[in-house]
């Protein structure tokens, strides 16, 4: 291959993948680049350009190393070796083949197989790494593999079925299951997507850049808050070359303004006169790639008058602080509330009471894959591609900020390297549009990983002050909770969290006498939006902290307090609905038992042993649960989809909900192949793009399985219906469908019958048998003390963890936890142990390590996050206490499982240290502090 070079690049020779391959570039290009812009290997991917996360690791001689660290003259005549080459066989294919055609390696099957690859944006940098690691070790331990892959970042999978995948490699059977018709539910089948992940041929928002397409830098305040005026933009165009606009809001044809809730949007896509936060857009510029790299921000003609900033809701609450928005007095956005009973009185009465106050930080989405994608112009309409989890509100946001038809809009999603609830918000879309649509040229842009952590949502701070009472037998007697939480400079997912969170703040435990608020302060930060939980996982670390302290006080077994209290079929939540069945909470607790014995004992025979040799090391064994309304709280939540079959006899599902990582894309179409009745593997899938699907809403609050996985469900249902009708059969029947080259044969009532589809009318979506159905769940409007019927299911879980804590040095090793979550019916128990493992993970770095500072900790190597070395070993327990409205019985699961981890390992700590960490994240000198706090009140 040879690559023309331009006047000061330099030809570089290098064997890629077995190949000799010469390209011309600058000698200080990064590697990854090269790769990517200039050979089109995408399989190398872009997370941070710092080498802080691992996804572009690449073999250099046989070594990993980070391509985006890597310049291209430090490698001329090396051997380097890319996710690409792990597949080949045939040699004239080495840098360029389709993934389909491509035979995989047993590393790469072993991931599948293990379910190891969730977003897939770490997957090809995690190959790489294990390839290295299996030459010289070809059974390597499960901590082998910890310290060899340590160097790359996983946001999703909690690390497990990665090591799985490793260690299996020698050793698994490389059998794709294949389960029976009827029997799809349940099955632990392989992501039916999974193969381009392994390949790394899944193109994220980066990966794919039309050809000549100009590029867009957005200029950002660097000011907390800042009156600004921008200088002569015209002059700024023609004083630099490659420049082909400058935008501001003045170019914007529609509304400047978006949110994610129509009644509170109130983010402008480029500020006006004062910036609120520091990230803030204030104009993009548009031009040439290589030119705008080089422009210098400094130049750009603005000038700041920085005003007195708030970035904590204290300082925005007093007196002499500016408003933040004219029209919200106090710089309040909004409060929650729910009552049930009389709390105060129920308090007055209680035998004992206790009283915690915790807070929480700003905490980082994290995931891998930065905010990046393109748009073009096609006469009237805009096509947008890029990274999303909210494709059909994308589109609405578009449509209002460009003055346009919905209908001229279309967003065809890229893959989503994780999203975790910060891609639901529009980021980068607009200024594509803006571009795309002003210059009628196709425009691309990619976040740097700074920009993307300073300009983009992240989740709320917390304080809060709970008071929980109980009698002498362990009976809860009044619960009053108090949230404040810093939602930032605009709106965004702020009303949510102020209002799920009062639903949520008992846990799932039966309190009679309740009382919770909340209120959302806006300050000078960036906005705090969505992230796996909505404010819940805050609420949860106070509730269950409480819990513990109360059983102690009272004198009973933590568990046995929980399994008490916990809420049961018939009994009223704290908004006064009831649940005849599905409530799984004691099943959850129950099953922990035998854990909770061992791990106690085990602890305490550890402890005694650690104080008689004066040894600092402590083991603590803490318990957490949760519980999670599935959807929006009491809104409209419908999704939609839609199922067919062609006149060659393809099943066809269209699936809208936008797969992250989660797997919606496999879960829903096993839901899909079970209700039709036909083979999964026979289905052909069309996921997410608006012009093709139906509106499924957003991947968000633990809905997809849920809601979209009953439109699927009714769909599939409906499509059997039609042709079982067709066929002359009862709908009732107990018919098998099969599908052939042009026709459908059912077999029923003793009967064969085949459809000829060849002669049939074809509808406007190309389908001769086709149904569309639609689930919207449930739910009833809370009343002014939030009683009502917020969600139609919950989820349940519970967790247990152990841990051992350096009393000298408050460093904390987690040893072991034990799950148990009822998700209903497990539709893939594959994937759902890989929900947990990655929700604990984030769990994890909620409770120990993560804190987004603004302005201080906008990189991956500054804001820690989990990594192999950080994760416990796992026993799961999947619970399925059928729910009576989702699919086959299912529930959400995607934020539940976050949500009891932080507060299993604070009541861990304290049980080993008395030591109670109420100031997250629990850092070793915090947990210090805590520790000698409790020895003196110890020895007072
Ligand atoms: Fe690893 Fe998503 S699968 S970051």
């Amino acid at each position: 291959m040879s690559i023309n070079a331009e006047s000061a690049s330099t030809i570089f020779a290098v064997s890629i993948n077995q190949q000799p391959v010469s390209v011309a570039a600058l000698p200080t290009d990064r590697l990854s680049d090269v790769l990517r812009d200039k050979l089109g290997m995408i399989a190398t991917k872009i997370g941070c350009n710092a080498g802080d996360c691992g996804a572009c690791t690449v073999l250099i001689n046989g070594e990993t190393a980070c391509a985006c660290l890597t310049p291209i003259a430090q490698v001329n005549g090396c051997s380097i070796e890319t996710a690409e080459g792990l597949s080949v066989k045939d040699s004239e294919s080495a840098t360029k083949r389709s993934a389909n055609d491509a035979t995989l390696s047993r590393l790469q099957e072993s991931f599948l197989q293990h379910g190891a690859a969730q977003c897939g944006i770490c997957t090809p940098g995690m190959l790489m790494t294990a390839k290295v690691l299996l030459n010289d070790t070809p059974k390597p331990t499960r901590t082998e593999v910890e310290d060899a892959l340590g160097g790359v970042l996983c946001r999703c999978t909690g690390y497990q079925k990665i090591i799985d995948a490793v260690v299996n490699t020698h050793q698994f059977t490389a059998e794709t299951i294949v389960p029976a018709v009827g029997e799809v539910v349940g099955a632990r089948i392989r992501h039916l997507d999974g193969r381009a992940k392994v390949t790394g041929e899944l193109t994220f928002g980066a990966d794919v850049i039309p050809e000549g397409a100009l590029a867009v830098r957005v200029i950002r305040s660097p000011h907390h808050f800042a009156h600004f005026t921008l200088g002569d933009l015209k002059q700024y165009i023609n004083s630099n070359t490659g420049i082909e606009a400058v935008l501001d809001a003045s170019d914007i044809p529609g509304n400047n303004c978006f949110g994610v809730i129509q009644p509170f949007a109130d983010q402008p896509v480029f500020a006006e006169g004062f910036a609120r936060y520091r990230g803030e857009a204030i104009a993009a510029i548009v031009g040439a790639p290589d030119h705008l790299s080089l422009l210098d921000e400094a130049d750009f003609p603005v000038e700041w008058e920085v005003l007195k900033h708030a970035l904590l809701p204290e300082e925005a609450l007093s007196e002499s602080a500016l408003a933040i928005h004219e029209s919200r007095a106090g710089n309040v956005l909004i409060r929650g509330y729910v009552e049930h009973g009389d709390a105060t009185a129920a308090l007055a009465r209680a035998k004992h009471r206790v009283s915690v106050k915790t807070t929480t930080p700003f905490i980082e989405h994290g995931y891998i894959e930065p905010e990046a994608g393109y748009c073009v112009r096609k006469g009237e309409r805009l096509e947008i591609y890029g990274c999303t989890q909210a494709p059909q509100m994308d589109r609405e946001s578009l449509a209002e900020i460009m003055g346009m038809g919905m209908d001229a809009i279309r967003i065809k999603p890229s893959a989503c390297g994780g999203g975790f609830g910060s891609k639901l918000d529009i980021s980068f879309q607009p200024y594509l549009a803006l571009a795309a649509w002003k210059l009628d040229k196709p425009v691309t842009v990619c976040y740097s990983r700074g920009e993307s952590m300073r300009s983009t949502t992240k989740r709320h701070p917390s304080d809060i002050n709970l008071t929980v009472g109980c009698d002498d037998e362990g009976i809860i007697s009044g619960f009053a909770f108090n949230g404040t939480f810093n939602t930032g400079a605009y709106a965004s997912w702020g009303p949510t969290v102020a209002n799920r969170v009062p639903v949520h703040a008992s846990g799932p435990y039966y309190i009679e006498d309740y009382r919770a608020d909340s209120v959302a302060v806006h300050t000078n930060t960036p906005p705090s939006g969505a992230f796996r939980g909505f404010g819940v996982p805050q609420s949860a670390i106070a509730q269950e902290t409480a819990f513990d302290q109360l059983a102690d006080k009272v004198g009973m077994d933590r568990l046995e307090f929980r399994i008490k209290n916990a809420l049961r079929n018939g009994q009223p939540t704290a908004t006064g609905q009831v649940f005849e069945r599905g409530v799984g909470i004691v099943e959850c607790l129950e099953v922990l038992q035998p854990a909770w014995e061992r791990a106690n004992q085990a602890a305490a025979q550890f402890n005694q042993q650690q104080q008689a040799n004066q040894s600092p090391l402590l083991k603590g064994v803490g318990l957490g649960s949760c519980w999670y309304g599935c959807g929006n709280t009491s809104l409209p939540n419908p999704s939609t989809v839609r199922m067919g079959i062609t006149r060659k006899g393809k099943v066809v599902l269209h699936q809208g909900a936008m797969d992250i990582g989660q797997g919606s894309n496999t879960v829903i179409t096993q839901i899909a192949a079970d209700s039709l009745g036909v083979a999964v593997h026979s289905i052909e899938l069309i996921d997410a793009d608006t012009d093709l699907t139906p509106d499924c809403g957003k991947t968000s609050a633990s809905r997809q399985t849920y809601v979209s996985g009953m439109a699927a469900k009714l769909s599939g249902e409906a499509l059997r219906a039609t042709l079982l009708e067709s066929a002359g059969l009862s709908i009732n029947t107990d018919a098998s469908i099969i599908c052939h080259e042009g026709t459908v044969t059912v077999d029923g009532d003793g009967k064969s019958l085949e459809i000829d589809l060849s002669e049939l009318k074809i509808n406007e979506f190309g389908y001769v048998f086709m149904a569309q159905e639609t689930y919207d769940p449930p739910t009833k409007a809370l009343d002014e003390k939030g009683q009502g019927v917020p969600y139609a299911v919950y989820g349940y879980g519970a967790q247990l963890m152990e841990l051992t804590v350096d009393t000298e040095l408050g460093t904390i090793k987690l040893n072991h936890i034990t799950t148990a979550h009822d998700v209903g019916r497990a539709i893939n128990p594959m994937l759902v142990e890989g929900q947990i493992e990655g929700g604990v993970a984030q769990g994890i770095g909620m409770a120990l390590m993560e804190e987004y500072l603004p302005g201080r900790t906008e990189n991956l190597h500054d804001y820690l996050m989990p990594t192999f070395g950080d994760m416990p070993n796992f026993t799961h327990n999947i619970i399925e206490v059928e729910d009576a409205e989702g699919p086959y019985g299912a529930k959400g699961l995607g934020e539940h499982v976050l949500i009891p981890t932080a507060p299993a390992i604070l009541n861990a700590i304290r049980d080993a240290t008395g030591a109670t960490v109420t100031n997250l994240p629990a850092t070793p000198d915090k947990v210090l502090t805590a520790i000698n706090a409790s020895k003196q009140v110890g020895a007072a």
